[in-house]
C-alpha cells in the first residue's frame, strides 16, 4: 500500500499522454449527432489515436482480474448506463446523454479523461445532472493540494451531489495512473474530510465521479462490462487526470476543446 510520486521526467510524459487523451475528445465532439452509432464513434477515435496520434487505446483488450477483455477502444455510456458501455450498433437519438471515456497510452504512460455530450437538444433533467456532475468533478479537483487528504476530495464531491438530490455511485472510483492504467490510490467520490491518503506533490490520479439522478445502486449487464443504474435513472460522469503540485493541482487532461472550469473554481 504505497503511492510513489512521479519523477519530473515521468510527469512530463504524463502531461503528453493527458493532453492526447483530451484531444481525442476534442476530435470526436463534432461527430456526436443524432443517427451516429457508438460503434462509429469508437472506430473514428481508434483511427485517430492509432493513425494520427501514434497512441495505443488502453481499453482495447484490457482485462483486469475477473473481467473478459474489453472489446473496443473507448467506452460509450448512454443515459442510464453509468460507465464501461461497449460501443456497438446503438444509434444515438436526440435527447440522449452520452459519456465518452478515452484512455491513451503514449510512450508507456496513460492519460484518462471522459466528457458528457448531449445528442441534439438536452432535456432539463439531463442538462442539470450533467452540469452538476461537472461541478462535482471540479470541486473534487479544487480540493487537491499537498497536505490535503483524499477524503477531502470525496467529501467535496458527495456534498455537492447530495445537495442537488443526486447520489454517488460507490462501486467505481478514480485511480492512480501512470505506467499502469489503474494503480494506487483508489480515489473515492464520497467520504469524510480529513481522512484517507495524505496527498504529496508528484502523485497522479483520476477524479471521475459517477452521479445518478435516482438511487446509487448499480448492476452489471450480461456483456460483463456495461454498468447501469438499478432504478434505470439517468447517470452522468466526467473525468480528468490530475497531478498534485507544490501549490495545488495541475489538470493533465486539458486541451483547446475541454470545457473550462465552472464559475467559482480557479483554473
Ligand atoms: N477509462 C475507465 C476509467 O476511467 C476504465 C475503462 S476500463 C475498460 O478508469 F476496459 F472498460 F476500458
Ligand atoms: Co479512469
Ligand atoms: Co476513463
Amino acid at each position: 500500500m504505497s503511492v510513489i510520486p512521479k519523477t519530473p521526467e515521468e510527469i512530463q510524459q504524463m502531461r503528453v499522454a493527458g493532453r492526447l487523451a483530451a484531444e481525442v475528445l476534442d476530435y470526436i465532439a463534432p461527430f456526436v449527432k443524432p443517427g451516429v452509432t457508438t460503434g462509429k464513434l469508437n472506430d473514428l477515435c481508434h483511427a485517430y489515436m492509432v493513425g494520427v496520434q501514434g497512441c495505443v487505446p488502453a481499453p482495447l483488450n484490457y482485462a483486469p482480474p475477473g473481467y473478459k477483455p474489453f472489446p473496443k477502444s473507448i467506452c460509450t455510456s448512454v443515459n442510464h448506463q453509468v460507465c464501461h458501455g461497449i460501443p456497438g450498433d446503438r444509434l444515438l437519438k436526440p435527447g440522449d446523454a452520452l459519456n465518452i471515456d478515452v484512455t491513451v497510452i503514449k510512450n508507456g504512460f496513460h492519460g484518462d479523461s471522459s466528457r458528457m455530450f448531449h445528442v441534439g437538444e438536452p432535456g432539463i433533467q439531463a442538462r442539470r445532472l450533467v452540469d452538476v456532475t461537472f461541478e462535482c468533478m471540479w470541486r473534487g479537483i479544487a480540493a487537491v493540494r499537498p497536505g490535503a487528504h483524499l477524503g477531502d476530495v470525496g467529501a467535496a464531491i458527495q456534498a455537492h451531489a447530495e445537495e442537488h438530490g443526486y447520489s454517488v455511485v460507490r462501486e467505481f472510483c478514480g485511480h492512480g495512473i501512470g505506467r499502469k492504467f489503474h494503480e494506487e490510490p483508489q480515489v473515492l467520490h464520497y467520504g469524510k474530510a480529513g481522512t484517507g491518503l495524505l496527498l504529496a506533490p508528484g502523485m497522479t490520479f483520476t477524479i471521475e465521479p459517477m452521479i445518478n439522478a435516482g438511487k446509487a445502486g448499480i448492476r452489471e449487464l450480461a456483456d460483463g462490462w456495461t454498468i447501469v443504474t438499478k432504478d434505470h435513472s439517468l447517470s452522468a460522469q466526467w473525468e480528468h487526470t490530475v497531478l498534485v503540485t507544490e501549490r495545488g493541482a495541475e489538470v493533465l487532461t486539458l486541451s483547446a476543446g475541454a470545457p473550462p472550469p465552472p464559475a467559482g473554481i480557479a483554473a
